[in-house]
C-alpha cells in the first residue's frame, strides 16, 4: 500500500474506525459492572455455554469450524466491533423484557451511535448541518405526554441520526463533531418542534468482522432508515427509539431486527413546499416509586 493509498483508506469510514470510536463511546458512558450477585452470574454463564454446547451436539461441529469460530471471536475485539456486534444481534431482545411492563410510547435499541451532551434549543430547534447538506428537508413536530394524557412541558427530546450517504458524525471521518443531533426542550403545552433532513438507510460496516460474518452467512447488511431519539422529563422513564420512514425496502428485514410497527412515521408533502413533515406524539410511564 502506497502512503496515499494509506492516507485515503484513513479517512473512510472503516470498521476499524468506527468500531474504535463505538467502543472508546461505550466505555465512557457504560462500561461499569452491574451489581449482579454470583448466583445469577452463575446461572446466565452457565445457560449461554449449555446453548452452545447444544449447538455443536447438534450440528456436530468440526474443529476446523471450531478454530474458525475462535479467529473470529478474536477479530471482533480487535476490530472493536463487539459494541456493534452486541447492538446488531441481541439489544432488540434486552430492550423487549425490559420494557415489557410500559404503557407509554415503544422503545426500541439504542445502537451503538449515542453521544450525550447534543446542542440544546427550546421549543423548536434546527439541528446542527452542513452549509450544502444532502438530503431531503424533514419538519419533525409533536408533543409529548404522560400516560395520563398531561402534557410535559420541559421535556428533553434529544435526537441522533446518519446524515443521507448513512453516515454518523463522530462515528465517520470528515463530519462536524454535532452534525444531526441535537435537543429541544419541550414548551409550556409540552409541544416541539425539529427541522432536520431525512435519513438514509444504513448499512453497518461490511468490511470487518462483522461483514464477514454477513457474507460467511449470506445474510445482508441493511438497517432501514432511522431516527434515533430519547425523550425524558422529570418523574417519567426515559424511552429510547427510533422512528422509521414507510416503504423502506429494510423495514421488514432489519439486520438489527428494531422496527415495530407502531415506530413507522407517515410523513407528508411540507405545508412551505419545502420537503417533508411528519408529526409524532411520545407518551411517557411514570417513574417506578422503589421501596
Ligand atoms: C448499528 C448502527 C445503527 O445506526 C443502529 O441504529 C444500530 C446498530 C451498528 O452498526 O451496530
Ligand atoms: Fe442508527
Amino acid at each position: 500500500m502506497t502512503l496515499l493509498d494509506q492516507t485515503l483508506e484513513d479517512t473512510r469510514a472503516t470498521a476499524a474506525a468506527t468500531g474504535a470510536s463505538a467502543t472508546e463511546r461505550f466505555r465512557a458512558d457504560k462500561a461499569s459492572l452491574a451489581d449482579t450477585p454470583p448466583e445469577r452470574v452463575s446461572t446466565l454463564a452457565r445457560e449461554v455455554l449449555e446453548a452452545v454446547h447444544a449447538t455443536i451436539r447438534r450440528h456436530d461441529v468440526t474443529y476446523d469450524e471450531f478454530n474458525a469460530l475462535k479467529a473470529w471471536l478474536i477479530s471482533v475485539g480487535e476490530d472493536g466491533e463487539w459494541p456493534l456486534f452486541l447492538d446488531v444481534w441481541v439489544e432488540h431482545v434486552v430492550e423487549e423484557v425490559n420494557s415489557a411492563q410500559r404503557a407509554g410510547s415503544k422503545g426500541t435499541i439504542e445502537g451503538p451511535f449515542y453521544v450525550p451532551g447534543a446542542p440544546r434549543g427550546t421549543g423548536s430547534t434546527t439541528l446542527s448541518m452542513r452549509a450544502d447538506e444532502p438530503g431531503t428537508p424533514l419538519l419533525f413536530t409533536g408533543t409529548v405526554t404522560s400516560v395520563d394524557g398531561t402534557p410535559l412541558p420541559g421535556a428533553l427530546v434529544e435526537i441522533w441520526h446518519a446524515d443521507a450517504d448513512g453516515f454518523y458524525s463522530q462515528f465517520a471521518p470528515d463530519i462536524p463533531e454535532w452534525n444531526l443531533r441535537g435537543a429541544v426542550v419541550a414548551d409550556e403545552d409540552g409541544s416541539f418542534s425539529i427541522r432536520t433532513v431525512q435519513p438514509a438507510p444504513y448499512q453497518i460496516p461490511t468490511d470487518g468482522s462483522c461483514g464477514k460474518l454477513i457474507d460467511a452467512a449470506g445474510w445482508h447488511s441493511w438497517r432501514p432508515a432511522h431516527l434515533h431519539l430519547k425523550v425524558g422529563a422529570e418523574g417519567h422513564q426515559l424511552v429510547t427509539t427510533q422512528l422509521y420512514f414507510p416503504g423502506d425496502p429494510h423495514n421488514d428485514d432489519d439486520v438489527a431486527s428494531a422496527v415495530k410497527p407502531e415506530l413507522m412515521l407517515d410523513p407528508r408533502p411540507a405545508e412551505d413546499g419545502n420537503g417533508a413533515e411528519v408529526v409524532y406524539d411520545f407518551v411517557l410511564d411514570r417513574a417506578t416509586t422503589e421501596g
